[in-house]
């Protein structure tokens, strides 16, 4: 579980500089890891994705993302956002590049964590984010509650992100998505124990590995069907074989997250 606790420190509150950091303590990556995508995957916009939000610091430094649901509402992970102010966040939106200065930024006005969130191995990672400006954005549709049958495992999963694009590497400074299979819950199981809670848990990956979400993706969509199914949440490491990405389950806080979404 080291590598786990070491990803999950590393996760939150990164930036493009941080990461470089974050590196050094992490010690050397392996050899054979090639730099790739998202981890695996391809470069894209927030054209192609409009409803694709950078989180930030008061600085515009990027750390987690997060899906624009409603023009003044972004849904993100709960670790993105669980050490933070209102006060100390922003939102962009429409700037494909970490370090571009176009697009809308937001500042925030409330955010809303889910009530039990500990820790993201307990479950439970996902906040809402009330913004005090509009994005005039495309927003996402998100799962209902009762569409429990999205996660049939082998469907086809969208991840998007900033995040870094090796487990050990450093940010992408343009937004990159990559498509991976669904994991059935006994498959997660298996990889995770108790860490997986089927309730609140989707996996995502290919056996093999090579293709996942990482560090500074976090808060970022999972869309199965162009619909918000998911958000990236935790694993051991990044793309590893036998390891497949864990997303919150969205269907589990559909309600809960409408009733932000209409507060
Ligand atoms: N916790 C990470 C973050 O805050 C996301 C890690 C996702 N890991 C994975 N192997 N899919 O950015």
């Amino acid at each position: 579980m080291s590598a786990l606790h070491r990803a999950r420190k590393a996760a939150v509150a990164l930036t493009a500089t941080a990461a470089a950091a974050a590196t050094l303590s992490l010690g050397t990556p392996s050899a054979s890891a090639a730099p790739q995508p998202i981890v695996g995957g391809t470069t894209t916009t927030t054209t192609s994705y409009p409803f694709m939000m950078q989180i930030t610091d008061a600085s515009q430094n990027q750390f987690c993302g997060g899906t624009l649901v409603a023009p003044t509402k972004v849904v993100t992970a709960a670790h993105c956002v669980v050490d933070e102010t209102a006060s100390s966040v922003r939102v962009v939106g429409g700037r494909t590049y970490l370090n571009g200065t176009n697009g809308t930024v937001s500042r925030v006005g409330d955010i809303w964590i889910h009530p039990d969130y500990t820790d993201v191995t307990n479950g439970d990672d996902v906040a809402v984010l009330t913004l005090s400006t509009s994005m005039p954005y495309t927003t996402a549709p998100y799962v209902s509650s009762a569409q429990t049958n999205v996660y049939a495992a082998g469907t086809t999963a969208r991840i998007l992100g900033w995040g870094t694009t090796s487990e050990n590497g450093s940010s992408s400074n343009q937004l990159r998505t990559a498509t991976v299979p669904v994991v059935s819950d006994s498959g997660c199981g298996s990889a995770y124990g108790s860490d997986f809670v089927r309730s609140d848990m989707v996996c995502a990956g290919y056996t093999s590995g090579g293709t996942d979400s990482c560090q500074g993706d976090s808060g970022g969509p999972l869309l199965i069907g162009g619909v918000l199914a998911g958000i990236t949440s935790w694993g051991e490491g990044c793309a590893k074989a036998g390891y497949p990405g864990v997303y919150t389950r969205l269907t589990t806080f559909s309600s809960l997250v409408t009733s932000e979404v209409n507060s």
